[in-house]
């Protein structure tokens, strides 16, 4: 009786530090997503398909998210889009490493690229398309690497805020819109 007693307790403890663990490690994550740019709010799934027609990235190009959460927004890109390669900058350790699982796990290892980096060390000059779903102020200072980087004819799609002063800098707004509860806008390099 006392053994059974002893390795419950074991596997409790055991249970008990790997859940804590956990928990501790998802906050962590929480606080350097909000600390570098946006927090973890991944989009609902059932808007993404939706979203990237409206963002038109069926052009067999190279698509970016950049703060791409757990990958779903890259998954969907080349599940149903026809995007030449997706690749994404994710600087918190959960949604990365969640992103990892769930490409390795569809099989997508080829056509996926992550980097688990600060988006401000991207390069974005293969990119055509490239999409943010951040807040202002993370935007705002990306204007010059999207300036100096993104090719002419390349396009941004930004879910829920406009990018400010976009006519000063070099960005035409093609259209705007909105899908469930996100407004979208969608810019082209010039
Ligand atoms: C609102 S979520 C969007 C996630 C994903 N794009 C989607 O639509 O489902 C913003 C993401 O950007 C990431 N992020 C914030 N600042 C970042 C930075 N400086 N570099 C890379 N990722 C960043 C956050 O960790 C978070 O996962």
């Amino acid at each position: 009786m006392e053994i059974i007693r002893i390795l419950f307790l074991f596997f409790f403890v055991v249970f008990e530090i790997a859940f804590l663990s956990f928990a501790v490690f998802v906050l962590a994550s929480g606080f350097i997503s909000q600390a570098k740019g946006a927090p973890y709010v991944p989009l609902p799934k059932k808007s993404i398909k939706n979203i990237l027609k409206f963002a038109e990235i069926e052009n067999g190009g190279d698509f970016y998210d950049l703060g791409s959460g757990d990958g779903r927004v890259l998954i969907e890109a080349v599940k149903n889009f026809r995007v030449k390669r997706a690749v994404g900058y994710e600087i918190s350790p959960w949604p990365y490493w969640k992103s990892r699982f769930l490409i390795r796990y569809q099989n997508l290892k080829e056509k996926i690229d992550i980097f688990k980096e600060d988006f401000q060390n991207s390069d974005l000059r293969e990119a055509d398309s490239v999409f943010l779903y951040l807040y202002p102020e993370a935007v705002k200072k990306l204007i010059p690497k999207f300036k100096e980087e993104l090719a002419f004819g390349s396009r941004i799609i930004s879910a829920s805020f406009p990018i400010d002063e976009s006519g000063k800098l070099d960005l035409k707004l093609i259209k705007t819109g909105k899908i469930d509860r996100f407004n979208l806008f969608l810019y082209e390099k010039i």
